[in-house]
């Protein structure tokens, strides 16, 4: 999704702002472009394409102060005049935004019947034209009442060639971040692209305005209400959202997954572990509502959650929970209140945050299971399960999906002793295992050139059948997730008994199918599912534990996990699938921090 970017102080702003940019790539973009305050008023540099295209056809420039946009066309194509910053009439106002404005039809619409020309295809373009309208001398007080003009998701950022020095910026719904350095502020749609200058950052909240000088930040609301801002130290540096050594960032996040999952491991879970909600109350039933892997780290949730505390949970994908409709009390049925986990690596998906918003309205407790503290979901939600994964740059989610897991693996075994489904005893091995994730998945991670060997045998192939049951179920999906977003290989993922209810037609010497065995009830069943695959001359891949004999006597492509409690497998396989992914995408060639037509933080619906 769209980046944003701005700096006031004494530095060199195209070159910060550029930096800037480049740091906030993983997002997703087709675009770029800076605005900057220079002696004879704005100045607009902007191309379609890599920000090096941008950055490239740029002039020496010493301006000062000056806003940064990187694009991910959602009105209007890639293309240099759709790129930001957009402008009004004068070219004296420039704005870039996030997110997308609903009744800009009508807005455009009844400005071009009063005369007004439009240069671009997009939906921003209302913006500068509307804050032209409001302009009277007061660059802040233009950009708010224009603000009360549109509806719909924004982080915008605005210069006026009559206001040097200043930035103006808002948000409502798109994430926007303010950085405290010396002598100098940056805005930023994420951390990372302005934690090369500063650790100091105070995230703005929805419906509030930012004006922003080199040596003043006020915040504001819709109604011109002060608040002072409310500043928080970054606990991760520049140097953890760096490539450190790895060819992509994916690369990197997968190595750094042991780490994370110590670092995101509470001491002990006889205690609250959710940040501001206590569990004592009765729950009714669970909801999971995520999206993309988040959705799938929550389906293996739930089987561990119903297995330990017997509460009915659901799992649903955000984009639906967010449209169902409201639970209805009928003769008080309802005498528990639900809780619905809502689980989110950025906190800034649009479709997750709308969910938990309906989920509130609903009467329903919330909690987030998030990596980012700060962020929109952290801070609308009653309770947090804060993971500590470190900034994830590369677009396909890896380290904090392993984290998630851990996060309600560790809820699970909370809500079950809480309950007295587990005793104290049970509790402690719990406890244990889950220390021993990081040195499973060092031992994985060790293989990795076994799977790259593998991974070399599945680029030629036409389409890829993931399976797997129980546990194996979601892993399977995330498999096939993982491979089709970074490769572009086309990949389903399937429940293995549902092989023969219709995908068994597509199986060929061409359609690979990778089986995830775990050693639990179910495994005697895949088994059967194994061999009909190889029956029909597909080949077959299967991800097992040490010791599997069934899977060496079916496939001579076996990667092998270490032995674990079979309810650590998600970790191990899920560890394996992304190597897997990567080493596909690797030997095609793909651009694998960066896959086509997506974005890291997905902010609109
Ligand atoms: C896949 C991937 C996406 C995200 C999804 C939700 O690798 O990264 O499917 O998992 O967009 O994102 P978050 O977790 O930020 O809500």
């Amino acid at each position: 999704m769209c980046g944003i970017v701005g700096y006031a102080g004494s530095g060199n702003a195209p070159q910060i702002l550029v930096e800037a940019l480049k740091r906030l790539e993983y997002r997703g973009y087709d675009s770029s472009g800076i605005a900057l305050h220079e002696k004879n008023g704005l100045t607009i540099h902007k191309k379609q394409g890599r920000i090096t295209v941008m950055e490239e056809a740029l002039p020496k420039l010493a301006a000062t102060v000056g806003i940064g946009h990187t694009r991910w066309a959602t009105h209007g194509e890639p293309s240099d005049a759709n790129a930001h910053p957009q402008v009004d009439s004068s070219g004296d106002i420039a704005v870039i935004h996030n997110g997308t404005l609903e009744n800009y039809a009508d807005l455009r619409s009844g400005m071009e019947a009063a005369g007004i020309k439009f240069n671009s295809g997009t939906d921003t373009e209302v913006l500068p034209h509307l804050i032209e309208r409001h302009y009277d001398g007061d660059l802040l007080t233009a950009v708010r009442t224009a603000l009360g003009d549109v509806t719909g998701a924004y982080a915008i950022a605005v210069l006026h060639a009559a206001h040097p020095g200043e930035i103006v910026a808002a948000r409502n719904e798109s994430p926007l971040v303010i950085g405290f350095g010396e002598g100098e502020h940056f805005i930023a749609s994420d951390a990372p692209a302005i934690v090369k200058y500063t650790q100091r950052v105070a995230y703005v909240r929805n419906g509030e305005l930012v004006c922003l000088t080199a040596d003043s930040v006020e915040i504001s609301d819709m109604a011109g209400n002060i608040r002072e801002p409310e500043i928080e130290e970054l606990d991760w540096s520049f140097e953890d959202s760096e490539r450190g050594g790895y060819a992509h960032y994916m690369l990197k996040e997968i190595f750094e997954q042991p780490r994370a999952l110590q670092e995101s491991l509470l001491p002990t879970l006889a205690e609250a572990i959710i940040d501001g909600l206590d569990l004592n109350w009765r729950i009714g039933s669970i909801s999971i509502v995520a999206c993309g892997t988040s959705l799938h780290a929550g389906m293996v949730g739930k089987y561990v959650i119903e297995q330990l505390t017997a509460i009915p949970v659901n799992v649903c994908h955000a984009s639906e929970f967010r449209y169902s409709p409201p639970v209805q009390n009928v003769g008080g049925m309802l005498s528990a209140r639900p809780l619905v986990v809502l689980i989110s690596q950025s906190g800034e998906t649009a479709d997750t945050l709308a969910a938990a918003r309906v989920a509130r309205q609903q009467g329903s407790h919330t909690v987030a299971i998030c990596n980012v503290g700060g962020s929109s979901l952290a801070r609308n939600v009653d309770g947090i399960l804060l993971t500590h994964a470190g900034p994830e740059i590369g677009v396909a989610a890896t380290k904090t999906f392993l984290v998630q897991m851990q996060a309600l693996y560790m809820l699970a075994v909370h809500l079950a002793y809480s309950r007295k489904g587990i005793d104290l005893p049970q509790l402690r091995r719990w406890e244990q295992e889950l220390r021993k994730l990081p040195h499973y998945v060092g031992q994985v991670l060790e293989r990795r050139s076994v799977i790259t060997k593998l991974a070399n045998s599945l680029t030629q192939a036409s389409s890829l059948f993931f399976i797997g049951r129980n546990l194996g179920y979601p892993i399977a999906l995330e498999g096939a997730l993982k491979l089709k977003e970074i490769s572009y290989l086309h990949a389903e993922g399937y429940p293995a008994g549902e092989l023969k209810h219709g995908p068994l037609a597509l199986l060929s010497p061409q359609t690979p199918v990778i089986a995830i065995a775990s050693q639990d009830h179910t495994h005697a069943k895949l088994v059967s599912n194994m061999e009909e695959v190889a029956a029909r001359k597909a080949p077959l891949l299967v991800v097992a534990q040490e010791g599997d004999a069934d899977a060496l006597r079916l496939s001579e492509r076996v990667i092998t996990l270490p032995a674990s409690d079979p309810v650590l497998m998600p970790f191990t396989a899920g560890v394996a699938l992304q190597l897997l992914a990567y080493h596909v995408a690797e030997e095609l060639g793909c651009d694998i921090d960066k896959p086509r037509n997506l974005a890291k933080s997905v902010t609109v619906e």
